[in-house]
């Protein structure tokens, strides 16, 4: 059984009551149950810290052993230099996925630390951005 992880960077557990209007209203964990449920094949992980070096420390935690690592970095994206590093010291292939398409926003969330060390990007499509990441690695 191939073995994924998803991991949210800042605000993201706030979804389903954030910003609703761009980030929409279902919770992370809502949609977590209905992906187990569909994809009962695959063993679906998930972490969620607002703090960078959390994030860094799950990374170098499961960035050996597991199949594919689904990444939404948050704000950290547009910051992190040690993210990013942190992508490119692991084994795992990294999809980096954002939920609202940062290129129709604000310059600041054009620039990613992450996107060179990613394996592929998917941007702008919802919550299903973390769902056709997770069918890439099937
Ligand atoms: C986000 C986009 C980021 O610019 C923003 O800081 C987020 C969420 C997204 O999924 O659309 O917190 O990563």
């Amino acid at each position: 059984m191939k073995k994924l992880m998803i991991i949210n960077g800042p605000n993201l557990n706030l979804l389903g009551t954030r910003e609703t209007e761009i980030y929409g209203s279902l919770s992370f964990t809502e949609f977590l149950e209905e992906i187990k449920n569909k994809y009962k094949e695959v063993s679906i992980d998930y972490f969620q810290s607002n703090i960078e070096g959390e994030l860094i420390d799950k990374l170098q935690e499961v960035g050996f052993t597991y199949d594919g690592i689904i990444l939404n970095a948050a704000a950290y994206t547009h910051t992190s230099v040690g993210l990013g590093d942190a992508v490119k010291a692991i084994d795992t292939p990294v999809i980096e996925v954002h939920i609202s398409n940062t290129f129709s926003r604000e310059e600041f969330r054009h620039q990613s630390y992450i996107s060179p060390n990613a394996k592929g990007i998917i941007i702008g499509f919802g919550l299903q951005s973390y769902e056709l990441a997770l069918e890439s690695f099937l």
